[in-house]
This record gives structure tokens, sequence and C-alpha cells, in this order.
């Protein structure tokens, strides 16, 4: 049985303040049993919200990025290890905004999520066509190979403890969302190329969530989708009402 997730992604928003309020709303709602609900809050308050929710069932946070390096002179990094001492159990990899204005390339992914597993953590690995790839039809082959240059390198134990999502970047925070048949397709052929690299069993363990613009309104039909297994969600999880909607819609 794979893992039903919903996470929310609060990228750089909120004050303190705010997110504590916003994570108590959510702390403090009966959310479904069999779902797992993880905060990504900015990296000062990680340590707060943890304390906050650490003895609420099903409710977990993650940072949003770790570094590739154990330590070191990295002046504003924060390294897996670090995540990892104060008991963070998710760490988000490769989000698309990351990949495009802080340059992260498939390279530097794979040694973050090296480095993450090896720390203890596990990665919430983003993958995603941009809008020209989709419109070229080649959004299968553009996916396949930021698996492969990443996943690909990774043995099939270390697979099955990761969890894959599938952002298209021309949905993320667009309002525009992948419809559901979009986004199924697009599930089936991770879980395909896992498959076909790792075996079956590994495939079917491993959880795809979907994000970009997911919101109340479309969350249950993403959801109902066979190879969907949640959602990573930016600007609807800013907000205790939107959120705690899409994790009612599972
Ligand atoms: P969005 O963001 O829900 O605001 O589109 C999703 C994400 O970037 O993870």
């Amino acid at each position: 049985m794979k893992q039903k997730i919903v996470a929310g992604n609060w990228k750089m928003h909120t004050t303190f303040d705010e997110a504590t309020q916003l994570a108590r709303s959510i702390a403090n709602a009966n959310t479904e049993d069999d779902v797992t609900v993880i905060l990504a809050p900015p990296f000062p308050y990680l340590k707060a919200i943890h304390d906050m929710t650490m003895h609420i069932h099903g409710l977990k946070v993650a940072a949003q990025n770790c570094h590739y390096e154990d330590s070191g002179a990295f002046t504003g990094e924060v390294a897996a290890g670090m995540l990892a001492s104060l008991s963070i159990p998710y760490v988000i990899i490769g989000h698309s905004e990351r990949r495009e204005y802080f340059h992260e390339t498939d390279d530097i992914l794979l040694t973050k999520l090296r480095k993450a597993q090896s720390a203890g953590l596990t990665p919430i690995f983003c993958c995603g066509e941009p809008l020209n790839i989709r419109e070229r039809n080649t959004h299968v082959q553009f996916v396949r190979s930021q698996l492969d240059n990443t996943l690909g390198h990774l043995d099939a134990e270390a697979v099955s403890r990761l969890i894959v999502a599938y952002e298209p970047i021309w949905a993320i925070g667009t309002g525009k969302t992948a419809s559901s048949e979009q986004a199924q397709d697009m599930h089936k052929e991770i879980r395909y190329f896992i498959e076909e690299k790792f075996g079956s069993e590994v495939a079917n363990k491993v959880p795809i969530l979907y994000g970009g613009s997911v919101k109340p309104g479309n969350a249950a039909e993403l959801f109902a989708n066979p190879d969907v297994d949640g959602g990573l969600v930016g600007g609807a999880s800013l907000k205790a009402e939107s959120f705690l909607e899409i994790i009612a819609a599972f």
C-alpha cells in the first residue's frame, strides 16, 4: 500500500507568527487518518514548527532544500546533517525554482539526494517540464532524462526510500493545473521508469505526488487517479482552510 501524502510548500512566505498560526490550525484539525500531511516552512521556522507538530499523528515537517556538502565554508547554506540533527524527516530536493533561479543541475541534485539519504532524511524529489517542452510534446523524454540523471544513479533500495513530485513548471503558481489525464499520464510514465530500472516492487512503493496549482476545486479529481498518490501544494497551502480542504479531498 502506497502512502497518501499532502505536502504544503510555503516557499518564502509568512512571518513567524503567521507560520505558527497556520501550523496550529492544521495541527488542530482532524485530518484523515490515512493521509500523511507534510509542512515545509521557511528554514528559520522549521524547528519551532517541528516541535509544535511532532506529537501529532500523520503530521510532519520538511525542509525546502539542503546543501550537497556535509559542512564547510558555504555561507547561508544548510546541510542535510543539520536537519537530521533536529530530527527533520523530509527535505524537498530539486524544486523547479531551485533548478531555475539557483542553477541546480541534475548532477548537483544527485549529490543532494545522496547526502539527504545518508543523513537519514526522506527526499521529496521534484521533476517536471517547462511550457515549451510540453508544447513540443517532448515532456515524457524530458522528465525521463531528469530522472535518469538523478534516480538512475541510485540503487533500488535508495529509490524505494524517496518520494517523487511531478510538477509541470507551466502549472506552478499560474493557476493552470495539468488536467487529471495529463497528470495521470505522466505519473504512469514516472512509475514505468522506476519499474524498468528498479523493478515493480520499488515502483509500487514510491509515492508520486502531483504539484502545480492544486486547489480545493481540483484536488479530488487529481487524487482519484491510480498513479497520483498525493499533492505538493504551494499557494493553496498558505491558508489553513484551503489546505485542509485539499487534504479532505482524499
Ligand atoms: P503552486 O506551487 O501550488 O502554487 O502552483 C506548487 C509548488 O511549487 O510546489
